[in-house]
C-alpha cells in the first residue's frame, strides 16, 4: 500500500512532496529516531532549529545520515527528509517545498522558550 502510493505520487507532475517525504523518513530515519529506546537523538523542533537553514540541515544529513549507512541516499531523498523534518516540526508551513532551488530562502531562528 505504502509503496503503491509512493509510485503514484512520484509520477504526478507538480506533486506535493509531503506524502513521499514521510515515506522516505519512515524507511530511512524513523527506526533510529522515532522509536522507544531510540539509538539516535530526539529530533524535536529545538534540535532542528539549531541548524538555522534548510541548506545547513541538508548538508549535515547528506554527510552524516543515515548513521549506519551515510552517503547511501540520493540528494533528492535527502531533500525530502530535510523538508519532512522542517514541515513536521512546524518550522515551515505545511505546503513548503524544500529543495535545491528553494533552500537558500529557508532560514529560521533558534528555538527559544517564548516561541
Ligand atoms: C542507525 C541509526 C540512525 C539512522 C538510520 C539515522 N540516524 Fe540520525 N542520528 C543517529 C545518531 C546516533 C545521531 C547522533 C550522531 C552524533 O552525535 O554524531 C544522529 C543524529 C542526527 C541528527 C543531528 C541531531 C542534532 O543533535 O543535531 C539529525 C538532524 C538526524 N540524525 C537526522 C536523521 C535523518 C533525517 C535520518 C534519515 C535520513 C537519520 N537521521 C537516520 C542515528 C541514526
Amino acid at each position: 500500500m505504502a509503496a503503491g502510493l509512493g509510485a503514484f505520487v512520484m509520477f504526478m507532475p507538480g506533486r506535493d512532496d509531503t506524502a513521499d517525504s514521510e515515506l522516505v523518513y519512515q524507511a530511512r530515519c524513523a527506526y533510529c529516531h522515532d522509536l522507544d529506546g531510540t539509538i539516535g537523538v530526539k529530533l524535536d523542533e529545538r534540535v532542528i532549529r539549531s541548524y538555522g537553514s534548510a541548506r545547513r540541515l541538508f548538508n549535515y544529513l547528506r554527510i552524516a545520515m543515515p548513521y549506519d549507512a551515510p552517503r547511501t541516499m540520493t540528494d533528492s531523498d535527502i531533500w525530502l527528509t530535510t523538508g519532512y523534518l522542517l514541515r513536521s516540526r512546524g518550522i515551515v508551513p505545511p505546503g513548503t517545498r524544500v529543495h535545491e532551488g528553494t533552500a537558500d530562502e529557508i532560514t529560521f531562528q533558534p528555538w527559544s522558550p517564548g516561541d
